[in-house]
């Protein structure tokens, strides 16, 4: 099956006029979930990637999953005031407002090799958020992995501006 049939599609989540698109189908079907973590991991085997960030929350699922098969360490980074040792912190753009990410300072080491893992890409806001963030504390990002890109908001553009290569398994026009 392909991945993109095992994506449900909620209409007018969280409002009005937005197509959510919904991993919990595809993270369900155990066949689907090993795929989609199959396909993210691929051009990177061999590639001695040291460190895996995900963004909450659903990066930490698919991100967790992709660091253990690239035997690679988790980074998690996380919404404001959730993490409990000494944290960096980073504004980021979310479709109305801004808010916070930070994970911690000790994360990664100075030129460590890091691919940054989503279930989604939309306008790129928290992908950038992440980038920067882990930039500033010296890691080398390599690539940013998406299984769903929404190509129409612009995010993977913004993002492969950055320097930055995206990978994207099923898009959503
Ligand atoms: C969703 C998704 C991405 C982000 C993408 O997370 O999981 O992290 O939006 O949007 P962007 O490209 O426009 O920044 P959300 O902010 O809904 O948080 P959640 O995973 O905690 O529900
Ligand atoms: N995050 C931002 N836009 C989204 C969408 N359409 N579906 C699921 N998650 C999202």
């Amino acid at each position: 099956m392909p991945l993109r049939a095992a994506i449900r599609t909620i209409p007018d989540y969280p409002k009005k006029g937005i197509l959510f698109r919904d991993i919990t189908t595809l993270l369900g079907d155990a066949k689907a979930f090993r795929k989609a973590v199959d396909e993210l991991v691929q051009p990177w085997a061999g590639a001695k990637i040291e460190k895996v960030a995900g963004m909450e929350a659903r990066g930490f699922i698919l991100g967790g999953a992709v660091a253990h098969q690239l035997s690679a360490g988790f980074v998690p980074i996380r919404k404001k005031g959730k993490l409990p040792h000494q944290t960096v912190s980073i504004s980021y753009a979310l479709e109305y407002g801004v808010d916070e990410m930070e994970m911690h300072v000790d994360a990664v080491a100075q030129g460590e090799k890091v691919i940054l893992v989503d279930d989604l890409i939309a306008t790129g806001g928290t992908a950038e958020g992440a980038i920067r963030l882990l930039q500033k504390m010296g890691a080398n990002v390599v690539a940013a992995c998406f299984v769903i890109d929404l190509p129409d908001l612009g995010g993977a553009k913004k993002i492969e501006a950055l320097g930055v290569p995206v990978r994207t398994l099923v898009a959503f026009e």
